[in-house]
């Protein structure tokens, strides 16, 4: 783990928050690479549940709302954990993240305060005065955006039941313990579907998006034994569920957790905006000319964990031959799958020749039209590769003396180093066929 914080950091794919100021507790930003693993990340499940779908559609709601959102919601009621206090040394901890033996992990002493609920929202206000009827809160989640443009989906999309609308935006938890670097933070963007569907199909729907998930981690290159499914317990569940499924991932910082959270929120969220806001929420079924309020089936993952998962699970140290010598030395890969790698061409003159300079920045003018790329004639050869493999860039173009005469080039594959001679003008539709698809 902590080679993989170093190598997000000093790649420049995550920088802690502020950090010329000492930083702020969990909180991160993401450097030039990350911002766009995230992008790519994001690119691929909107591709996957809105895009290759004929019954979801997007939505980017605000993520200030109404302050009754979140009364109607239940999260000023019950979106809290429990908090305690150790009474030697002060620490404030989750009640239900520490260890059995219940001692204290700063201190060792075992004398704590009783449990409190603590609200996880971050308060704001509207306008210029603080008061109390100004107040309302950075948003937990996104789905109550969704929930409360329910009406406007309807009678402006013609979507017929089952229909989802899907979201992704920043959600913000003021959470008591953050920590494993983007594992838990405060601030983060999700990743949502809520799919309406009938109530009599619920059950079914839900296991269909177990499934659909599952596939759509694995497509990305998850490896399947770092990935299952497990069922929540009656008392863990959300106050808006009836069932609840996490797919975890292996973490190597503490075992299997949460990745993606799959719930069955039933007509709850609807029901309970339609009666606090006065307004009908039911769907009108030609076929049965019934009025029903849909049941929910809610797939929700964080970007960013999403990303921590990607980067544990692509990052590889292995023998490899060095360029220069034939010797076999550790490198460092992330065998990202190349549709999420930040960087998918990295073009490298052999050496800092004119002519070859010259042919090198003429591809790399061409291929920056379709795909993110880098170019780069600093240092030998064999470094310059190796910190392409660092990052995950799939494909290095290496222009040669050779390239002078036979208008070819040699392109390098990040995860097997075999290389290819590939004529110059051919290059782009090489990388498309092998971009394509995951
Ligand atoms: N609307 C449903 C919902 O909010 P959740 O299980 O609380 O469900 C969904 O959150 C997902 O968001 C989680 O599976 C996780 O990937 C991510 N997530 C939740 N809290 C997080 C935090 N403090 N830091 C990073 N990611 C978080």
């Amino acid at each position: 783990m902590d080679k993989v914080v170093s190598l997000s950091k000093r790649r420049g794919f995550i920088f802690p928050g502020s950090e010329i100021y000492s930083g702020l507790g969990g909180i991160y930003d993401l450097g030039p690479l990350g911002v766009e693993l995230a992008n790519n990340i994001k690119k691929a499940w909107w591709k996957n549940i809105v895009r290759e779908r004929d019954n979801v559609v997007g939505l980017d709601s605000a993520i200030l709302m109404n302050r009754q959102v979140w009364h109607t919601s239940g999260h000023v009621e019950s979106f809290a954990d429990p908090l305690v206090e150790c009474k030697n040394c002060h620490t404030r901890f989750r009640d239900d993240t520490l260890p059995k033996s219940k001692n204290c992990p700063i201190c060792g002493k075992k004398d704590w305060t009783a449990p409190r609920q603590f609200n996880l929202m971050f308060k704001t206000h509207i306008g210029p005065l603080e008061e109390e009827g100004t107040e309302t809160f950075l948003r937990p989640e996104t789905a109550q955006g969704i929930f409360v443009n329910f009406g406007n989906v309807i009678d402006t999309m013609r979507v017929k039941l089952p229909f989802g609308i899907a979201q992704i935006g920043k959600g913000f938890r003021n959470e008591i313990t953050t920590g494993n670097f983007l594992f838990r933070v405060r601030e983060f963007e999700m990743m949502e579907l809520e799919y309406f569907t009938f109530p009599e199909t619920a059950e079914k729907d839900f296991e269909y998006w177990q499934k659909e998930r599952m596939d759509w981690h694995l497509s990305l290159g998850l490896k399947k034994e770092s990935l299952r499914f497990r069922e929540h317990e009656d008392n863990e569940r959300a106050h808006y569920a009836t069932r609840s499924v996490d797919i975890e991932y292996n973490w190597p910082f503490m075992g299997w957790g949460e990745l993606e959270g799959i719930a069955n929120r039933t007509d709850y969220d609807l029901k309970q905006h339609a009666k606090m806001s006065g307004k009908d929420l039911s769907y009108f079924d030609e076929e049965t000319k019934k009025k029903i309020v849909p049941y929910v089936i809610e797939p929700s993952i964080g970007v960013g964990r999403m990303m921590l998962a990607l980067i544990i699970d692509a990052y590889t140290e292995e023998k490899a031959p060095t360029a220069e010598k034939g010797e076999a030395e550790t490198r460092t890969v992330l065998k990202l799958n190349p549709t999420l790698s930040p960087i998918k061409v990295a073009i490298l003159p052999l050496v800092k020749d004119v002519k070859l300079t010259k042919i090198a920045r003429e591809i790399h003018k061409d291929l920056r039209e379709n795909w993110e790329t880098i170019y780069d004639e600093v240092g030998t050869i064999g470094r310059r590769y190796r910190r392409q493999d660092e990052i995950g860039t799939p494909y290095c173009v290496t222009v040669d003396f050779d390239s002078l005469n036979d208008d070819a080039v040699t392109v390098r594959d990040r995860d097997s180093m075999k290389q290819e001679r590939i004529k110059v003008d051919e290059i782009n539709n090489w990388v498309m066929k092998k971009l394509s698809r995951p």
